[in-house]
Order: structure tokens, then C-alpha cells, then sequence
């Protein structure tokens, strides 16, 4: 298969489309996915003022509401809407998160779910997160599986299209977080894949993809045996 061809592929299944409504199978599954990401940083914001890192259209903010949270700031590049249903505890501002201006210690949560690997600069925009969180706030953060990236496409994020910045494999998130918060994150997995190099975990490996449409993609404590596509961390700044 030539670079080329596997770029365009990485693109096609990568790329979200998780805009309410969608009809497409990928788009199906990245709406998927996306209300997992939102059921699962729900689980951490009652009573909390949440900032959303690329927020988008707004998919799964009813599910941080239900999780009890008592405001949301949605910042994202390119969508500002109205909030949807016109929730007043709901703000969207349309900005850069690296460039829009923020009071620091001012959120309890800080949300960048599907976002961080678009960052142009992942340092600076970490201890920005770190910034304007109030002491003892909690980061919840996720990425692209570096190295499943790599096995699947034989070719790092960066490389699928200039939109990406970079990804990490699961330690590589760990000490990227230690580094800029100085605290051992939790971590958890969303479509896990098998890794063993038996045959039948060769084909699990290679057939996970083509059940994504057909299943739920819960974010879950890392089955053993397996590697997950998604990647988050959980990790509070010191209080
Ligand atoms: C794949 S979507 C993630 C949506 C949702 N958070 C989720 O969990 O599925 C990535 C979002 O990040 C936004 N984005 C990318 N770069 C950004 C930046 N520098 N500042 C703010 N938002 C950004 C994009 O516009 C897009 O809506």
C-alpha cells in the first residue's frame, strides 16, 4: 500500500465528523465516540465550572449538565454558536485556545477531549490548562494512540496531515502530564484493541476497526491484553 493511499485512508477514518446528525459510518462513530468522551468527563464535574477545549457543535454538553456541572465555557476555533436548548449554565466563544485571552485560576475542570493533538504547540498549551485551573482542579485529556497510529498506518499522526500536531502512546501521555503537573494521572482507554502476537490477536488487532460502527465506546480502566485507540488522563493540579 503506498504512503499516499494510507494517508488518505488515516484521513478518512481519523478526521471526525461529529456533527449532530451525521449519517456517514465514520460520522456515526465519531458521534459515538464523542458522547463517550462527554459520559465519561461527566463523571468528574458536580458543582464544578467546566472549560471545554474544542467543544465543538456542543455534542455531550447535556451530559456534563447532567453530571451536575454548574457552568461550561465552550472554546473552540471554529464553531460559536447559541447554546443548544439556550441553557444559560452554557457559553460559546469562538477563539484559539492558545491565543484567547483567559483569567487564570478560574475553572475548576479544564475538558480538551479530541482536541490536543490539533494544538499547534501541546507545551504551551498544557501549562496553559494548568494555569487556569483553581488549585486541586482536574485536567481531563485524551489523544490518538501514537502507537497504534503507527501500526495501523505505518506512519505517526503528524505524518496523516498537517492538521495534526503530534500524539502520545500511553506512557508518553503519562510523563508529558507528570512533567507540566508534577501529580500521577489516572489513565483509561476508548476502543481497545487486542496486542498479543498470537494469531487470534492478530486478528482482533486488525478486524477492531470494522466493528467500531456496530459497537458503544465506553472510556474504561485498560482491559489487559489490549492497547486503546483513545488514551485519557485524569489528573488533578497540585492544591
Ligand atoms: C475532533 S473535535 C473534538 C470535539 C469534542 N470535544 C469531542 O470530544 O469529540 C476537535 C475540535 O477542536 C477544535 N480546535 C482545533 N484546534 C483548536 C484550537 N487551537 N483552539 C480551539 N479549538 C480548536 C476544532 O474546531 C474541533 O471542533
Amino acid at each position: 500500500m503506498t504512503k499516499r493511499f494510507r494517508q488518505r485512508l488515516a484521513r478518512a477514518i481519523i478526521i471526525d465528523r461529529a456533527s449532530p446528525g451525521s449519517v456517514s459510518i465514520v460520522g456515526r462513530v465519531a458521534c459515538g465516540r464523542t458522547k463517550e468522551n462527554y459520559r465519561f468527563a461527566g463523571r468528574f464535574v458536580a458543582g464544578k465550572a467546566v472549560l471545554d477545549i474544542g467543544g465543538g457543535t456542543g455534542i455531550g454538553h447535556d451530559l456534563l449538565l447532567a453530571g451536575g456541572a454548574s457552568s461550561i465555557l465552550s472554546l473552540d476555533r471554529h464553531v460559536a454558536s447559541t447554546a443548544p436548548g439556550g441553557d444559560a449554565r452554557v457559553r460559546f466563544v469562538r477563539g484559539d485556545f492558545l491565543t484567547c485571552p483567559l483569567a487564570d485560576g478560574q475553572f475548576d475542570v479544564v475538558i480538551c477531549l479530541g482536541t490536543l493533538f490539533y494544538l499547534d504547540d501541546i507545551d504551551a498549551a498544557l501549562a496553559k490548562m494548568h494555569r487556569l485551573l483553581k488549585p486541586a482542579g482536574t485536567l481531563i485529556v485524551n489523544c490518538i494512540n501514537q502507537r497504534l497510529v503507527r501500526r495501523y498506518f505505518a506512519m505517526p499522526l503528524e505524518e496523516i496531515d498537517g492538521k495534526f500536531s503530534t500524539a502520545y502512546d500511553e506512557p508518553g501521555l503519562r510523563a508529558f502530564l507528570k512533567n507540566h503537573f508534577e501529580a500521577e494521572p489516572d489513565l483509561y482507554v476508548q476502543q481497545p484493541v487486542p496486542v498479543s502476537r498470537s494469531l487470534a490477536g492478530l486478528l482482533g488487532f486488525w478486524l477492531a476497526p470494522l466493528t467500531w460502527p456496530l459497537r458503544r465506546h465506553p472510556v474504561v480502566p485498560k482491559p489487559p491484553g489490549t492497547e486503546g485507540m483513545f488514551v485519557y488522563a485524569v489528573v488533578n493540579k497540585n492544591g
